[in-house]
């Protein structure tokens, strides 16, 4: 029992530990699809438990040991009607919740009236994400307007993930060669926490995401300012060396708005400046961080696609943390948003 205490505790520490409020129980108008649907499976699991436990308690207590009862029951074997009875509800009750999920899937499918639509992609290990009417591409951080539903096309580039912002709505495989759907709607500003759902490989557990929701009017002008975006020009000696270094060294793979870093493979680098995180939003975006990354990024994410640069000299990763420092933009601070 002292033990059983003792990892109860454990729990309610870990869970106090976790400072954001991640829920699964969001009731945005967009998500009342999803919400609807999950009453609907509770409702038929707790009916389905309380008659299962319900019988099987009743029937421990009625046939119970008494004294006297020493000799073997009857044995009986087979009962058609009891069979069929009991195969026709189960299957029943899964063709219902097949038919409100099938129906559930198509709706999710339809575009929401005003929605913004969003695009992401699944890679090992981190999440692509592009705006197809604005043309622009994040990754790992998906910046989205509060009060706006959202629709998010999904899909993998390798194996199967599955995006997952509990806070905001359900879950969705990211299958290759395939588009899954999901909507939802940020009522309040907030660094919405996302999260890989499928098993994918080592870093499974280190795929996750950021979805930052911003005021509409933030929105727009952050839109804007993305728009017209291209990486400054390096203002110390030490970024533009950063910058000289980025361009050889890790151009073929990454993107820097503006620049001639167009690299498609690897997570597109323009606002690496102002993300929260990095490394698909499992670490702060620290210097500290930013340069053990660079030069083993396998040791902090096992499994990772980015070779390791163990060449690069201490001068070498401070000069190009000054250059990716400096990519942002002016005027916005999503470090501030509350954490769900
Ligand atoms: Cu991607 Cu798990």
């Amino acid at each position: 029992m002292p033990r059983m205490l003792s990892s109860v505790g454990f729990w309610m520490l870990a869970g106090a530990a976790m400072a954001h409020n991640v829920t699964i129980l969001s009731d945005a108008p967009v998500n009342q699809e999803i919400t609807a649907l999950l009453r609907w499976v509770l409702v038929f699991s707790v009916i389905i438990f309380g008659v299962v436990a319900g019988a099987l308690a009743y029937t421990i207590w009625k046939f119970r040991a008494r004294p006297g009862d020493d000799e073997l029951p009857p044995q009986v074997h087979g009962n058609d009607r009891m069979e069929i009875i009991w195969t026709a509800i189960p299957l029943l009750i899964v063709m219902v919740l097949f038919v409100l999920t099938a129906r559930t899937l198509v709706v999710l499918k339809q575009p929401v009236a005003g929605s913004l639509p969003v695009e992401a992609t699944g890679w090992q290990f981190w999440w692509d994400f592009r705006y197809p009417n604005e043309g622009l591409r994040t990754a790992g951080e998906l910046v989205i307007p509060v009060g706006r539903p959202v629709q998010v096309k999904i899909t993998s580039g390798d194996v199967i993930h599955s995006f997952w912002p509990p806070s905001l709505t359900g879950k969705a495989d990211a299958v290759p060669g395939q588009d899954n759907y999901l909507r939802f709607m940020a009522t309040k500003p907030g660094n919405y926490y996302g999260y890989c759902a499928e098993l994918c490989g080592a870093s499974h557990a280190n795929m996750r995401f950021r979805i930052l929701a911003i005021d509409p009017e933030d929105y727009k002008s952050f839109v804007k300012a993305y728009k017209d975006y291209a990486a400054p020009t390096p203002d110390s000696e030490q970024a533009a060396r950063g910058q000289q270094l980025f361009n050889t060294q890790c151009a073929a793979c990454h993107t820097v708005k503006g620049t001639p870093a167009r690299g498609v493979i690897g997570p597109d680098l323009s606002l690496f400046g102002m993300r929260t995180t990095m490394g698909s939003g499992v670490w702060d975006n620290t210097p500290e961080n930013l340069k053990r990354w660079i030069r083993d990024s396998a040791a902090m994410k096992p499994g990772s696609k980015m070779p390791p640069f163990p060449q690069l000299s201490d001068a070498d990763l401070e000069a190009l943390s000054a250059y990716l420092y400096s990519l942002k933009l002016d005027g916005f601070d999503f470090a501030q948003l509350p954490r769900y």
